[in-house]
C-alpha cells in the first residue's frame, strides 16, 4: 500500500478520494493514464492522514471532511469509515482575506513544525500532497520542511516553485525523500491541451505570433484566484509551460499569456478554456486556430495525481530522493527542467524507469 497524507481537504482531495474508492469497488481501469506503475495499482493507494484549518473540515471524520462546504464534488461513492479525523494545520498564508468565509480558520492551536513532523511519522505517511490554495507561499513552504523533516515525499501540486527550486531538492536528497512538482496537470486539461497545438504549429513549420488561454470556472479555486496579488507564479507556470514548447521559451513567453480570467459560480467544477493561437504558416500567410474545452477541473487533476503518487513511491523504494527532473516533466506545469513535448517526458520517464526495471502498464510512446 502506499500510505498518502492530503494536506488542504478541498475539491481535488474529494474527488481524489472517490476517485480510489470508485476504482476499488468497479474492478475497472477506465479512465486511468497508467493501470499499473512498478508494482502499484490506483487500488494501493491509501489515504491515511489529512490536514486542514477551515473549521469546517477540522476535527471530522475524513469521509465527512470531503463533503463540507465549500467543497462541491457531488458524492460519487459509497465511502467506508476511514478512521481519520481530519488534523489542524498552520494558517499562515493559505486564507486569503476575501476567502475568510469559505475557509473560516478553526480556533484549535495550530501545530509546530515538529509536532506535524512526528505525526506525519506516527502515521507511517509515505507521500504528502500539498493541495493549498493557490498564493499559499508561506504555507506549502512550511509543510514541505515538515514533510522533508519527517522524511516523507512531497508532491507539490500548487504554482509555488518548490521541485523546481534547487535549494528544495537538496533539502529532499538529504533527508532521503523524493519530491515531485510543481503546479499539477489536468489529464486532459487546458495546459496539455494548449502545449500540444503549440507544439503542432512548430512542428510543422510554422511560427506562434501570438496566444492566449482564457479559462473560468465556479469553485473555491476560481475565487481565490480573484486576487491577483496571489496568482504571480500561477501566471508564469501556466504561461511558461506553453512558450516551453517553443525554440526559444523566453522569447515566446511574451507572446503567450494564459492564467485563470473569471470566478463563474454557477459553472461549480466545470472549468471552460478558450485557447487561441495566431500563427504564420507557409510563406507567412496567416492561421488561426480557436479551440473551446470543457472539463471536471478536479478529475482532470485526479487523474494525474494517482499516477504521481504511485510513482513518487517507487522513486523512494527505489532510493531516488530530492527532485530528479524526468519525474515531475510528465505530470507538472512547472517542472525543474523545461521540457518541449509531452511525449518526449514521458518517453524519458519510461527509459528511466526502464533502467531499473520498473514496468509501466500501458505504455504511449516507444
Ligand atoms: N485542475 C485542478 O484542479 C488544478 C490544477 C493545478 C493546480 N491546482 C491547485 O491545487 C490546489 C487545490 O485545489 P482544490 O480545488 O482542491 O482547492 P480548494 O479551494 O477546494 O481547497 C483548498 C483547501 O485548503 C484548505 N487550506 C487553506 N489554508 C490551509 C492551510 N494553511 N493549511 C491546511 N489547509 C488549508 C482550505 O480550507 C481548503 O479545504 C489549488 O491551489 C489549485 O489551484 C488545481
Amino acid at each position: 500500500m502506499i500510505r498518502v497524507g492530503i494536506v488542504g481537504v478541498g475539491n481535488i482531495a474529494s474527488m481524489f478520494i472517490q476517485s480510489i474508492h470508485h476504482y476499488r469497488a468497479t474492478g475497472s481501469n477506465k479512465g486511468l493514464i497508467h493501470h499499473r506503475i512498478g508494482r502499484y495499482g490506483v487500488r494501493d493507494i491509501d489515504v491515511v492522514y489529512a490536514i486542514d484549518v477551515s473549521k469546517y473540515k477540522v476535527g471530522k471524520e475524513l469521509r465527512e471532511a470531503i463533503f463540507q462546504p465549500p467543497n462541491q464534488v457531488p458524492k460519487l461513492v459509497d465511502l467506508p469509515p476511514t478512521g481519520i479525523t481530519v488534523r489542524m494545520g498552520k494558517v499562515l498564508d493559505g486564507v486569503a482575506e476575501h476567502m475568510v468565509d469559505d475557509f473560516p480558520p478553526s480556533h484549535l492551536p495550530e501545530p509546530s513544525m515538529e509536532e506535524l513532523a512526528r505525526d506525519l511519522r506516527d502515521s507511517g505517511v509515505d507521500v504528502l500532497v500539498n493541495l493549498l490554495p493557490v498564493g499559499s507561499s508561506k504555507a506549502t513552504r512550511f509543510y514541505a520542511e515538515v514533510a522533508a523533516m519527517a522524511g516523507v515525499s512531497f508532491i507539490n501540486c500548487i504554482p509555488e516553485f518548490i521541485a523546481s527550486e534547487d535549494r528544495y531538492s537538496k533539502l529532499f536528497e538529504e533527508r532521503r525523500a523524493t519530491l515531485l512538482g510543481d503546479d499539477i496537470k489536468g489529464q486532459l486539461g487546458a495546459t496539455i491541451v494548449h502545449r500540444a497545438l503549440a507544439r503542432l504549429v512548430s512542428m510543422r513549420g510554422g511560427e506562434v505570433i501570438e496566444s492566449y488561454q482564457l479559462n473560468v470556472g465556479g469553485n473555491t479555486d476560481f475565487k481565490n484566484m480573484l486576487e491577483q496579488s496571489r496568482l504571480h507564479s500561477k501566471k508564469l507556470s501556466k504561461s511558461l509551460a506553453v512558450a516551453s514548447t517553443q525554440p526559444d521559451p523566453y522569447d515566446a513567453l511574451n507572446k503567450v499569456f494564459a492564467g485563470p480570467n473569471g470566478f463563474i459560480p454557477f459553472l461549480g467544477n466545470t472549468k471552460v478554456s478558450y485557447i487561441y493561437i495566431k500563427a504564420s504558416g507557409f510563406m507567412g500567410l496567416p492561421v488561426t486556430l480557436d479551440v473551446k474545452l470543457t472539463v471536471d477541473d478536479k478529475a482532470m487533476a485526479s487523474a494525474i495525481l494517482v499516477d504521481a503518487v504511485r510513482l513518487a513511491k517507487v522513486l523512494n523504494d527505489l532510493g531516488i530522493y530530492g527532485a530528479p527532473p524526468w519525474a515531475s516533466a510528465p505530470y507538472f506545469k512547472h517542472p525543474p527542467n523545461l521540457v518541449k513535448s509531452d511525449e518526449e517526458a514521458l518517453e524519458e520517464l519510461y527509459l528511466r524507469l526502464e533502467e531499473y526495471r520498473v514496468e509501466v502498464d500501458p505504455k504511449y510512446v516507444i
